[in-house]
């Protein structure tokens, strides 16, 4: 039997779920999540899908702003899908995001005032845009005959729409010297000698991304361009020529870097064909210069992973062996080896591991990085004897059932969890208490403003067996 259509209807926001969702109450009670809904607000709503006992809304207009409105800095908001949180004061954000964290995460004994470093705009060092040969354009902004949706676009992907790209020459959450390089993209990459932007419906085209990485100490700038095989590389060159000649007022682009990717899939990733200049950028980071190549992971903000960082020392304490597990670059590890008698780290991308040696041997740090999947290296546990302290980190996925299951058998001092989608720290947080961890502290640090994103900090601790 076909489903009732629900018909539009009215919801106070209560509160964000942990991807930043707005929250509220549907017509017979269902929990209704709403994109880009700020807490505080009652909003108009059209319902779009139900799942189990969910349903999700698209916002359709703002009947009573939130107490802590402010005016949404960025012109791209409400189309983009990146920010969707840029109409609540920063503050009024990092309360929202802090009861999002309790709510998925739970409890503990200690939960300490939410954190973040202090800029809401211009924080992220990398961005990653999409080149399209379709534009997205919202609901009831489309004018027939006079919108263009078919061209050459580069910008970020519209949500839920992989085949479409939201044009844009901005970001505030780049730096303006990154949004300079993103212009100076565009003035050589969308027009029509250049070659044609990728069609994610026809698999056709050439241009696929282009990634832009920043050191926000250092003033280094990386441009990584993904094409598939078939770009001319003269086209590379006129293309690296003129980022290269894009004005700066701080720091300089350091290199161009072109990658091929042949696949469907909507990576950006693939192998090196040609560089400009360097092929790696760096970055200091409480005190220590940080080596990063383009697959290499580093926090997104340098500033808020500072705060981070200091966070992730106050849980681990001091003294024995560092495991710094999901290590990416050897960021968490290098930066706190002062505390600790040596550093093991593991992590799957095997440029990362080499990025994270070369970054122990810069900064005169001990230990061992090992290239694996955590799930394949659970002996590692076993391997390290001492006190030892343990730091895991992992992707939005969190743990893999093996890898959980490995840690809530071993033993350390202290095991502490940095979640960057904290709903997988509350299913991890079950199965580590199964095996005699016992959460004491929480923490929530904003590092992504504007964003429904959220890190989350918990400390464990273990009563010897
Ligand atoms: C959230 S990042 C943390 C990186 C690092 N701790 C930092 O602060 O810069 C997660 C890291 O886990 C790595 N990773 C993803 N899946 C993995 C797996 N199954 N085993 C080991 N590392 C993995 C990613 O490549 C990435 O570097």
């Amino acid at each position: 039997m076909a489903r009732r259509r629900i018909p539009p209807f009215e919801t106070e926001i209560t509160g964000l779920d942990d991807r930043g969702m707005g929250v509220g109450t549907g017509p017979s009670g269902e929990h209704v999540v709403v994109r880009g809904a700020p807490p505080g607000s009652r909003v108009a709503v059209v319902p779009f899908r139900r799942k189990r006992a969910t349903l999700h809304a698209r916002r359709h207009a703002l009947i009573r702003p939130p107490a802590a409105w402010v005016d949404p800095p960025c012109p791209r908001f409400g189309v983009c899908g990146g920010c969707t949180l840029q109409e609540l004061s920063l503050d009024a954000q990092r309360e929202a995001k802090h009861q999002a964290v309790l709510d998925v995460v739970g409890p503990a004994p200690t939960v300490h005032p939410v954190r973040g470093a202090p800029q809401a705009t211009r924080y992220r060092n990398k961005v990653e845009l999409g080149f399209g040969s379709a534009r997205y354009v919202p609901e009831g902004r489309y004018e027939k005959g006079v919108t263009v949706l078919d061209g050459r676009f580069l910008g970020f992907h519209a949500p839920g729409r992989f085949d479409r790209v939201v044009d844009s020459d901005v970001c505030h959450l780049i730096s303006e010297d990154a949004e300079r390089l993103l212009q100076a993209a565009r003035g050589v990459a969308l027009t029509e000698d250049a070659p044609a932007p990728w069609n994610a419906r026809e698999h056709t085209g050439v241009l696929r991304h282009l990634v832009l990485r920043e050191g926000f100490r250092t003033g280094e700038r990386l441009a990584i361009l993904h094409t598939t095989s078939a770009a001319d590389p003269a086209f590379f060159d006129r293309f690296a020529d003129a980022l290269l000649a894009a004005p700066a007022d701080h720091g300089r682009l350091v290199g161009v870097v072109h990658r091929i990717h042949d696949g469907v899939s909507d990576v950006a990733t693939g192998p090196m064909v040609a560089v400009r200049g360097q092929d790696h950028l760096h970055e200091t980071l409480l005190g220590r210069t940080f080596r990063l190549s383009p697959d290499s992971f580093f926090q997104t903000s340098v500033e808020g992973a500072e705060v981070l960082y200091t966070t992730i020392a106050e849980a681990l304490g001091r003294g024995g062996t560092l495991l710094d597990l999901y290590c990416g670059a050897g960021s968490i590890g290098i930066a706190l080896s002062e505390h600790h008698d040596r550093i093991v780290g593991v992590e799957i991308v095997p440029e990362a591991v080499e990025d994270a040696r070369r970054n122990a041997a810069a900064n005169g740090v001990h230990g061992t990085w090992v290239t694996a999947k955590m799930e394949d290296a659970t002996g590692v546990l076993d391997e390290v004897s001492g006190p030892r302290r343990i730091v895991v980190d992992p992707p939005r996925a969190g743990l893999h059932p093996k890898a959980a299951k490995a840690l809530a058998a071993t033993q350390a001092d202290v095991l502490v969890y940095v979640a960057c989608k904290p709903s997988s720290l509350g299913r991890d947080r079950a199965i580590l208490e199964e095996g005699g961890w016992r959460a004491t502290d929480l923490w929530t640090v904003d590092l992504f403003p504007q964003t429904g994103h959220t890190e989350a900090v918990m400390r464990f601790v273990k009563d010897p067996a």
